[in-house]
């Protein structure tokens, strides 16, 4: 199809069979949105930096790390399994097959473990996930991520974690909070074979009173001042370069909400670090979800944008924000249909970016609302149901038909569909 090599941040990257970069993305590579002293997601960020005073404090601009990746880093090195669903391009932005966008702050735990005198860190950055469209998923969204090793060669270093753990067990002792625990090890949940059991069960009590007293201070100030106590409950989960794995859950406005994933580190991953003799616990999270919760965002396109009405609700320094949403703009709703060629398989994501690539922010939700296989010729239709609204103003009929024009020609350029 597209010819002639791509241009993203300065480099040329030749094309191949995996290039599925859209312009639309392209564009948001050098945003930098947690730099942006009154941004949300600036707010959040600062906000944990500063419940974690004792950990360093490294963003994808401090570190000078580029979003662009190798497959080879985002997924191997983290122990992810070759069949992978992250891994296909269906899920991922590649450049090409040796190139890709960063799926997850993960990617750096190398480089940032390998930090002389970094057994503590914390680490923001934009990541890139191809997903379906509505108001809480993005391609772009931010994550931050949190490391904390000990390096069992000094001598007191497993006596100082225990004596952290007591030291906030106490403290979390006199808050108001359930917590509903799953233990720290389990068979479906074990520790590594190289690591010694009480050393595990050590640093997951760590990662765990760690995480409660984050949650508490973000999630806590209701039952701080008298409310309801605040409940948190652990649940056992998998991630390639975790083990044991948990995800932690927060009950907040009357819904559980899924925090944040985390784990101890994968001793593959300190090897490669060249630091062997360290062990530790990390965890990531997901800044625009907690945001949306704390600032009361309803619509995750709102990050992004420039208008004042939105922007000049938030203050630095400052968490008190409620967001009071500008009046709603009226929706203009359009269906798409179409036969894809024989032998050619369309994907939602697929059509979500040329979506994006045509009517950018302006697109809201996308809904496939129909599948189905003719019974003669066997080919198949796919319909989408198409949500035009911007944040900012009408968009007029004119506009969204002239889009809807766009988006079928471009579907018949990029995958030479036949529009019904
Ligand atoms: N990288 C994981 C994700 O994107 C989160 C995670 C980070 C889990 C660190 C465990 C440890 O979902």
């Amino acid at each position: 199809l597209a010819q002639g090599a791509l241009n993203v941040l300065g480099n040329a990257y030749k094309r191949d069979s995996f290039t599925n970069l859209p312009p639309s993305i392209t564009s948001k590579l050098n945003a930098n949105l947690y730099d942006i002293p009154s941004h949300p997601i600036y707010l959040l960020r600062t906000l944990i930096q500063s419940h974690f005073s004792r950990f360093n404090a490294h963003t994808a601009s401090s570190m000078g790390f580029s979003p662009i990746v190798t497959p080879h880093d985002n997924f191997d090195v983290l122990a992810f399994p070759k069949n992978h669903p992250g891994r296909a391009t269906s899920d991922s932005y590649y450049l090409n097959e040796a190139h890709m966008l960063r799926t997850h702050t993960s990617v750096h735990q190398v480089p940032l473990f390998s930090k002389p005198d970094t057994d503590r860190y914390l680490f923001s950055a934009d990541v890139y996930r191809r997903d379906e469209i509505d108001a809480s998923h993005y391609p772009v969204f931010h994550q931050m991520e949190g490391g904390c090793v000990w390096d069992l060669d000094k001598k007191d270093a497993l006596k100082d974690a225990a004596a952290e753990v007591e030291e906030m067990e106490r403290a979390l002792a006199l808050e108001n909070i359930i917590i509903e625990d799953i233990p720290h090890l389990s068979l479906t949940n074990p520790k590594q074979d190289t690591h010694d059991p009480a050393h595990a069960t050590l640093m997951a009590r760590h990662l765990k009173l760690s995480l409660n007293g984050l949650i508490l201070k973000l999630f806590g100030e209701g039952a701080k001042n008298g409310g309801e106590p605040l409940r948190v409950r652990w649940i056992e989960a998998y991630f390639p370069f975790t083990s044991p794995s948990f995800e932690v859950e927060v009950f907040f406005r009357g819904k559980w909400l899924e925090i944040l994933g985390s784990g101890v580190v994968q001793q593959s991953i300190l090897d490669t670090s060249n630091v062997p003799s360290k062990m530790g616990w990390a965890f990531g999270l997901g800044l625009e979800r907690i945001a949306m919760v704390l600032f009361s965002i309803p619509d995750i396109r709102l990050f992004w944008s420039q208008d004042p009405r939105f922007l000049a609700q938030f203050e630095a320094g400052s968490m008190n924000t409620t967001f009071k949403p500008y009046s709603k703009y009226p929706s203009s709703i359009k269906d798409v249909s179409f036969w894809v060629p024989k032998g050619e398989v369309i994907h939602e994501n697929d059509f979500c970016d040329t979506i994006r690539d045509v009517a950018g922010d302006f697109v809201e939700d996308v809904k496939q609302i129909d599948n189905f296989v003719h019974p003669k010729t066997g080919q198949t239709s796919l319909c989408f149901r198409v949500n035009y609204r911007s944040m900012d103003r009408s968009l007029t009929n004119a506009e969204t038909n002239a889009y809807q024009e766009q988006v079928k020609s471009q579907l018949k350029d990029k995958f030479g569909v036949e529009v019904r």
